[in-house]
């Protein structure tokens, strides 16, 4: 059957929305509103009809005005005669007479839910001088403006936003802007208004009505920086006023364009489905993605929470001021933004080494993904919601940051600079698309960028670059890579990348760039010229290397821990040998025994790839007999670092340390090592009876090993730990350790508790997560999924989490949980979750297969251990 063309879901360009006045009241204990707008509009085309967003609303009365008001035949308006489409998302209004070209004013008034969905206008939970409070809260990307009030709820339909809401008197209103007026009422209400924002999307939008408090900064262009909290935390917020300041400082300078808003808030919701929202101005987010404690906050968590402040506030120039055309350039957005959170915090904390992380965070990250069939070009086709946010995934986000760093080091970091400038200034407060990036960065660079990363973004994958030896010469030939045998087997995509390639040399000097854009090269490079090379330096290409017989030359100045490999060079060497062994290019055995030549390493993001590569291979033992032989491998693999590391943070150790302590010695107890079990244990004790404090870096290690040796007395303690706990770390923490124990019993008790109505909305995602991760929990988890599944469409369905249920399924090992999953969604309505279905299904088979053909000669291996 010939693919249909997908449908076309765009609204006409013949109506331009230009400014919208809303009016909202909440009602904050029924979780209703009620709305009144006004949109100013210029209509292009006679019409009968108008057709816009609306979802969830209904539309008591829209009449249409000529604009200015008044100028029409008395001045009069048209009503029109409302029709819903429930499937499109909108309303069409038919009049009695033709509407003419011209500018009008279209009035609506109309009701909606203030839902418990985390989308649209939506309420979440919090406590306040004990009593529990809603607030209502606004999540409008990708199409959910629509479900707050009529709109043209496109990225293109740019328009200006005045936005007031009547609230009660005690609470504080946020939106992108500042406040204009407060007017009073009699009854302890007020209507606050904000003035109108800058020309821009309506996803952009947001309106935040609760208790709150803040603190607050000037940063050095005067920007009023803000972090609000419910009451209690606002002190969990200095950390992250200072970066957000630093940050905005930082891409002042970086764009060459100021900030344009007077204020920054950013804001702390309980109930929230991503981790963050760049609303202009208003940037909300997830508590444990903005709030720091200092004497309970993990290394690790404030990280996490630079990231995604310096990714949010790269927005506000990437993303707010200038705007992708259509969700299909989303990449521009999210792989931007994910590209400029590590220029700006290695900018501001260059002592964390960021960018060695980049390679594990983001590049392994998309590296498996991609390397399945059932990925998806970075440009891909989207016409349904549901679609949409499928593709916020780690192909958009982390493979567009990979191919973006790729090329910002390819044509030299100045230039790519100067080439956003160019970009931004011209297509400010408008839209673009990847193209025209493409030609702004062509101009100051000289070269033709679109003939190079075209084939990244509209071709899906990647390339494995393998090197032979012929007659004393180097050949590089390059393919696309698969993780899975049998995908390869059934592909026969020719595709061609034009890789720029950086090859590391004893002596080369400086990193040094050719396109390598064909099918095979004869290196200039002899066989005996050189000590050793290692293909793409620094990692800085988004491709793998299959060195070969060449890989044992490597292993010499690995082993002398040569100076000229950088952090990330070792981790590209192991990263790729695990991956060629899942995709049967090599035994499983190669990987292994390369791993135990990495003892003495000391970076975290080496040990971070190792960790996540043996834990591929531990899940995929899990249920063999040599599983235990595996254990006793892999602790051997951490010993010397565990105990070179210690229990004990020294005074001046780096960054890098931090985070490496505890994932050694996470990795050593779980993996079974006596003395670091019984040391958490130690911990968990003197925490618990008062005599003692966890430190915060190894809180999450103690907890989790507790409960992976522990029973109900331990679950006991720990579910009393996690209903006192106030900070959202630390109680996500504690919930992660509810999941870890052996007991089925207790297991089953946490999923139930995280499904429950006390909980946040984004606990009972996490829970199945953390109880997949559990291997005496997998089947469970995969049971409670199933019997859940009405409950997870009613909540989730359509929305930013949906498919984040399906996708931790990839760790099954059977060909008949493949058939299982397939089975169970071929019955029911797999919108949105469709690219998602296909590809744990693939991933499992694909697994599956590795076992079977690689087994006995790991077990083989293992036996010595
Ligand atoms: N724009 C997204 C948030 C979003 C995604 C909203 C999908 C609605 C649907 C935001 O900029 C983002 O990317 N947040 C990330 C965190 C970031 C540091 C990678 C997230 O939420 O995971
Ligand atoms: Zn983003």
């Amino acid at each position: 059957m010939p693919k249909q063309s997908k449908q076309n879901v765009r609204l006409t360009d013949d109506i331009i929305p230009i400014h919208y006045k809303i009016h909202l009241a909440p009602d904050l204990d029924e979780f209703v509103f009620e709305g009144e707008e006004e949109i100013t509009l210029e209509i292009k085309k006679p019409v009968r009809s108008i057709t816009l967003h609306s979802a969830e609303i209904e539309i008591l009365s829209a009449i249409i005005f000529p604009s200015p008001l008044g100028r029409g035949i008395k001045g009069e308006g048209q009503p029109g005669k409302i029709s819903y489409s429930e499937k499109e998302e909108t309303a069409t209004f038919t009049f009695p007479i033709e509407v003419k070209p011209g500018k009008y004013v279209f009035k609506f008034v109309f009701t909606g839910i203030l839902n418990d969905k985390m989308r649209g206008f939506y309420r979440s939970k919090y406590e306040h001088n004990g009593k529990t409070y809603h607030m209502g809260v606004t999540q409008f990307e990708s199409t959910d403006a629509r479900r707050a009030f009529p709109s043209f709820d496109e990225p293109s339909k740019k328009a200006v936003f005045e936005v007031s809401l009547k609230i009660p008197s005690d609470r504080t209103l946020i939106s992108n802007t500042v406040q204009s007026a407060v007017m009073e009422h009699e009854g302890g209400y007020k209507t606050v208004s904000f003035a109108p924002s800058p020309k821009m999307s309506s996803y952009l939008l947001a309106f935040i009505v609760g208790h709150f408090e803040h603190i607050e900064k000037k940063s050095k262009s005067d920007t009023l920086v803000r972090i609000f909290t419910t009451p209690g935390k606002r002190e969990q917020g200095r950390f992250a006023l200072e970066v957000a300041a630093k940050c905005i400082d930082f891409y002042e300078e970086y764009f060459g364009i100021a900030y344009p808003l007077p204020t920054m808030d950013l804001i702390a919701i309980p109930d929230f489905a991503a981790g963050a929202m760049e609303n202009w101005g208003a940037v909300t987010y997830r508590e444990t993605a903005l709030l720091v404690d200092e004497d309970l906050s993990s290394t690790q968590n404030k990280q996490w929470v630079a990231l995604v402040i310096a990714h949010e506030l790269a927005h506000q120039w990437f993303g707010n001021l200038v705007t992708m055309e259509w969700w299909t350039h989303l990449w521009l957005n999210e792989g931007f933004a994910s590209y400029m959170e590590y220029v700006a915090i290695d900018s501001l904390y260059p002592e964390w080494n960021i960018w060695s992380q980049f390679v594990y965070l983001e590049q392994s990250r998309a590296a498996a993904l991609d390397g399945l069939a059932n990925t998806h070009p970075i440009e891909v086709e989207v016409a349904h919601p549901a679609e949409i946010s499928e593709i916020f995934d780690a192909v958009s986000y982390s493979k567009g940051s990979s191919v973006i760093r790729m090329l910002a080091e390819y044509i030299g970091k100045a230039d790519f600079k100067k080439g956003l400038h160019v970009y931004l200034s011209k297509f400010k407060y408008g839209n673009a698309t990847t193209s025209d990036l493409w030609k702004s960065l062509s101009t100051t660079s000289g070269k033709n960028i679109g003939k190079i990363m075209d084939v990244w973004t509209a071709k899906a994958g990647y390339p494995l670059v393998s090197l032979s030896q012929s007659n004393g010469k180097l050949i590089l030939s390059q393919e696309r890579f698969y993780s899975s045998v049998s995908s390869n087997k059934n592909s026969n995509d020719k595709t061609v990348w034009p890789i720029p390639m950086n090859i590391l040399t004893p002596t080369s000097v400086g990193p040094s760039f050719f396109l390598f854009d064909k099918k095979k090269l004869v290196l200039p490079i002899g066989l005996t010229h050189e000590a050793f090379i290692k293909l793409n330096a620094r990692e800085t290409s988004f491709i793998r290397v299959n060195y070969g017989d060449y890989l044992a030359r490597l292993k010499v100045p690995l082993a002398a821990k040569d100076k000229r490999f950088k952090p990330s060079d070792r981790f590209g060497i192991i990263r790729d040998t695990f991956a060629l062994a899942e995709a049967g290019a090599a035994s499983t055995s190669s990987p292994l025994s390369l791993a135990l030549s990495y003892t003495h390493e000391e970076s975290y993001n080496v040990w971070a790839e190792i960790a996540s590569d043996l834990g591929k291979i531990g899940s995929l033992s899990v249920d063999q007999r040599y599983y235990k032989n595996f254990r006793n491998y892999a602790v051997r693999v951490f010993s010397r670092v565990g105990k070179h590391l210690s229990w004990e943070k020294k005074k001046t150790e780096s960054h890098s340390h931090s985070l490496l302590r505890s994932l050694a010695l996470y990795s050593l107890g779980t993996y079974g090592d006596k003395k670091t079990v019984e040391r958490a244990r130690e911990l968990f004790k003197l925490e618990t009876s008062g005599k003692g404090k966890i430190p915060s870096d190894l809180r999450g290690v103690v907890f989790n090993l507790v409960a992976e040796n522990g029973s109900k007395q331990e679950y006991e303690i720990i579910l009393k730990l996690f209903y006192k706990a106030t900070l959202e770390e630390e109680r996500d923490r504690l919930l992660r350790a509810l999941c870890l124990f052996p007991d089925k019993k207790l297991i089953r008790q946490t999923l139930t508790l995280a499904f429950g109505h006390n909980m946040h909305g984004q606990d009972s995602l996490k829970a199945i997560n953390f109880v997949l991760s559990n291997k005496f929990g997998r089947s469970l988890a995969w049971e409670y999924l199933k019997s859940e599944w009405e409950t997870i469409v009613e909540r989730f369905g359509g929305g930013h989490l949906y498919n984040r249920f399906i996708e931790p399924l990839d760790i099954f090992n059977e060909k008949e949980k493949a058939e299982e999953i397939k089975n169970f969604f071929a019955k029911r309505d797999r919108t949105g979750l469709e690219r998602t279905i296909n590809q744990v299904v693939e991933q499992i088979e694909s697994n599956a297969d590795w076992l079977a053909r690689d087994g006995k000669k790991l077990a083989e291996f293992l036996s010595q251990f």
